[in-house]
């Protein structure tokens, strides 16, 4: 497995009456190369996951494999795992400590002890990748710029240390509709052409789930589902028993099935759906 955990469980505060298990028995595994939404609602154990996968927290119980080896908690096996796999947190900004973007980039490939000018490179190669442009960017204060324009600096700055797999947590957080599309094409396109492994936490199922290869599922610290998005994204009853609520373009064409009209129900997204009412208008014109 490339990466992926074995009966993980984990408890917070064992031994106090507090104590309380945030992930339960987990195991599943991601391809090298993949693209996977982990959904759940909130407090349904998806930070507690990701932390996990960087070996930022320890399990109470069974194992976290990347690459083939178990996680431990040998300090220079962790470092290596750090370059080698880039978490961006939950409202990333919210972190940003540099008074310029190009500081705050930069920190990360300084750390790895590279020399000024491959720093720049990398700088500026991770800027072009999620799509910001460096004029007039990279000497402005980090808490200036825009809330989409902070997350993508704050991407960047993950990107910088060229990283093979590639764990957000709610990326998409606070973004408008626009920005949370651009966002996850952005993603789809550095797991498409720059081959990085990508695992992004969401609350939703809406239409950006199509993006992904997979999907996993997580209620109250339980894995319900892993496999093909579009295998799960078809068990529509399960999924809205575990109160997840399909893509509202799904919906739309579902009720449109249900009053009779020969739609393909297979729709996840708004352009698949566009494209079907053209397919049914030219049908009936026909
Ligand atoms: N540091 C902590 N100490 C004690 N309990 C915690 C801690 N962090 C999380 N929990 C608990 O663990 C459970 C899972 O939390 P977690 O933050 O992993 O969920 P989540 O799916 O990321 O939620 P959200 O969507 O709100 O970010 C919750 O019940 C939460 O209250
Ligand atoms: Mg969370």
């Amino acid at each position: 497995m490339f990466i992926g955990t074995d009966k993980l469980t984990h408890t917070y505060m064992p031994g106090t009456p507090f104590a309380s298990d945030a992930l339960k028995n987990i195991s599943f595994s991601l391809g090298r190369g993949s693209f996977t939404l982990l959904i759940g609602p909130s407090g349904s154990g998806k930070t507690t996951l990701i932390q996990h996968l960087n070996g930022l927290l320890k399990p109470t119980s069974g194992k976290v494999y990347f690459d083939g080896k178990s996680i431990g908690s040998d300090k220079s096996a962790l470092l290596s795992l750090r370059r080698r796999i880039g978490l961006v947190f939950q409202m990333p900004e919210d972190q940003f400590f540099s008074e310029t973007v190009f500081k705050e980039i930069a920190y990360a490939p300084r750390n790895l002890g590279l020399a000024e000018n491959k720093i720049e490179e990398r700088v500026f190669k991770a800027v072009e990748q999620v799509g910001l442009r460096p004029e007039n960017l990279l000497d402005r204060h980090p808490f200036h710029l825009s809330t989409g324009q902070k997350r993508l600096v704050a991407f960047a700055a993950v990107l910088s240390i060229e990283p093979e797999v590639l764990i957000l947590d709610e990326p998409a957080a606070g973004l408008d509709p626009a920005g949370k599309l651009m966002l996850f094409n952005l993603l789809s396109r550095l797991n498409r052409i720059e081959e990085i492994t990508i695992l992004v936490s969401t609350h939703h199922l809406d239409e950006v789930a199509e993006l992904a290869d997979n999907l996993v599922v997580l209620t109250g610290g339980r894995l319900e589902m892993a496999g093909k998005a579009r295998d799960i994204l078809a068990r529509r009853s399960e999924l809205q028993d575990l109160g997840l609520a399909l893509p509202q373009v799904t919906e739309i064409i579902d009720e449109l099935a249900a009053r009779g009209l020969p739609v393909c129900t297979d729709i996840y997204s708004l352009s698949a759906a566009c494209n079907e009412i053209i397919r049914l208008k030219r049908v009936d014109q026909s």
